[in-house]
């Protein structure tokens, strides 16, 4: 009895006393280390404690992407129009709060020092890369990445992710789940029609530059 009362006291308490977003980045917190018992998983098993991912595996780096961004993907992933068979599910188990919570503690924590730093690719392979991502292809009208994604791909606004720094197998898949429509949830096809132009050794380059840029806040 003594005990609830006083567990009901502190609740109050700490509604009164933390500001909001205190208490939505430990929810966010405990979401990526425990996951929920409705079928998300923790977040951290995949996309690692520091929030960098993994690129053999396919995990993307989510530290220091876009937290409205990071939210978009989960309710997109949720609904479908992203349909990836791993993250469906996970996704399907949040609530919008949860979603809001985990963007927002994933949008928060900086970009780890290894990102930009994953590529083996040749000279002649990033000369390529740069050439796509800087100039594009206007023969067949793939603009610069760098005009939607931002210079050196860092990100504009919520829209436009930052994909410097982010695994080259990564960026390359999501190319590939755009051209077989696996990957349906960009903004009036704007990504669609880029990646359905680009032949797979282009979208290689491209992605093996991006990913040897530094991310954002990484190492600066
Ligand atoms: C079992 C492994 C696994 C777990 C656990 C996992 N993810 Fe993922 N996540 C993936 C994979 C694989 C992808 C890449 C999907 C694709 O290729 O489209 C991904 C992609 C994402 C993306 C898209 C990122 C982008 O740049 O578009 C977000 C956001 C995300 N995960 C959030 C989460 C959150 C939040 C959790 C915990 C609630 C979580 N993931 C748990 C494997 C996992
Ligand atoms: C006309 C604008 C535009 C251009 C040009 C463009 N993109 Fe995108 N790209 C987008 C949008 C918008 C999204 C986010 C879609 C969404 O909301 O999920 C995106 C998403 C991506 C993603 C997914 C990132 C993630 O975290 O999952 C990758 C990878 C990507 N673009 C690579 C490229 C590459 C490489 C090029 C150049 C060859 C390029 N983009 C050119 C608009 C563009």
């Amino acid at each position: 009895m003594a005990k609830s009362y006083a567990g009901k006291a502190l609740t109050g308490l700490g509604l009164l006393t933390l500001p909001w977003g205190v208490l939505a980045s430990d929810l966010g917190e405990t979401l990526a280390q425990q996951g929920n018992d409705q079928g998300a998983q923790a977040c951290v098993s995949c996309h690692g404690a520091d929030g960098s991912g993994n690129a053999a595996a396919g995990f993307p780096r989510l530290a220091g992407l876009d937290a409205a961004y990071l939210a978009k993907q989960l309710e997109d992933f949720q609904s479908d129009a992203r349909n990836q068979p791993v993250m469906n599910p996970i996704a399907q188990g949040l609530s919008a709060e949860e979603i809001e919570a985990v963007a927002g503690y994933y949008g928060d924590m900086p970009a780890p020092e290894s990102a930009g730093q994953g590529t083996d690719a040749s000279e002649d392979v990033l000369a390529r890369g740069e050439a796509i991502a800087e100039r594009g292809m206007w023969d067949k009208g793939v603009p610069a990445c760098t005009s939607c994604h931002g210079p050196d791909g860092r990100g504009v606004g919520e829209a436009f992710p930052t994909i410097a720094g982010q695994h080259a197998g990564y960026i390359t898949s999501q190319i590939e789940a755009w051209q077989s429509g696996q990957r349906s949830n960009d903004p009036n096809r704007l990504m669609a029609e880029v990646a359905e132009r680009m032949t797979d050794e282009e979208a290689e380059a491209a992605a093996a530059y991006f990913a040897s840029l530094p991310a954002p806040g990484s190492q600066e």
